[in-house]
């Protein structure tokens, strides 16, 4: 028997990109083993959805720590000591300290509502809106220290219709990011994407641009 991959999610909120990634486990899509769930929110609905699935849970308070640095280092202490292979964050609202993510480049990857590089950082669905894009969409990228800056390893688009109000837009979206987030966590964990020299590569051969989802799969 193979050992199972070992991820681990850090999420700040409710935790709906999470139970996407359960749910996907759960369907025999997603062979994975959950170590761990960590949030920087005592209160975080993600906590709570892991507790109910079996899932280890850490909560640490920002509060509790002198400046960012050290909030990271010990949080990040922690999720090593459960020995992931992959580090998911799904709404995990905090910029991370520099040398806190060295020792997991390559191994830590976010979602993030926009069709990166446009629209890092908060907002993205309003800003969309208001530059008239007529079409939007959500990216999964490694994770580096420039804030929603790592190289992007697959997005999902959909058309912006008329009518399409941020809370519209965010909805139709989040169902996309369910079905975009478990499929890239399943083929890294799979050994088929993974980060080379600062490329994204498929299979071994480094992409040209970030891989689409759509119709139910990824592809280049
Ligand atoms: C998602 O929109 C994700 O793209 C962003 O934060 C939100 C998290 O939502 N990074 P949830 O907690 O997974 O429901």
């Amino acid at each position: 028997m193979t050992t199972p991959f070992r991820i681990a999610v850090l999420a700040s909120g409710r935790g709906s990109n999470l139970a996407a990634l359960l749910a996907a486990r759960d369907r025999g899509e997603l062979p994975v083993e959950f170590v761990l769930v960590a949030s920087d929110k005592a209160d975080a609905g993600a906590l709570t959805l892991a507790g109910a699935a079996g899932v280890p849970t850490l909560a640490l308070s920002p509060r509790d720590y002198a400046d960012r640095a050290s909030f990271d280092h010990a949080l990040f202490e922690r999720v090593a000591g459960t020995k992931p292979d992959l580090l998911v964050l799904a709404g995990f609202m905090r910029i991370i300290d520099g040398a806190a993510l060295t020792p997991w480049a390559g191994r830590m990857i976010n979602i993030h509502p926009s069709l990166l590089p446009k629209y890092r950082g908060l907002h993205t669905h309003r800003r969309a809106l208001a530059a008239g894009d007529t079409e939007h969409g959500a990216s999964v990228h490694f994770v580096t220290a420039e804030l929603d800056g790592g190289p992007v390893i697959a997005q999902a688009r959909m058309p912006i219709e008329p009518g399409d109000d941020e809370q519209r837009l965010a909805e139709r979206l989040l169902a996309l990011e369910h079905r975009l987030l478990p499929a890239v966590v399943a083929d890294i964990a799979a050994g088929r994407i993974a980060l080379r020299d600062g490329r994204v590569c498929l299979d071994g051969q480094a992409l040209a641009a970030p891989l689409n989802w759509r119709n139910g799969m990824l592809s280049r």
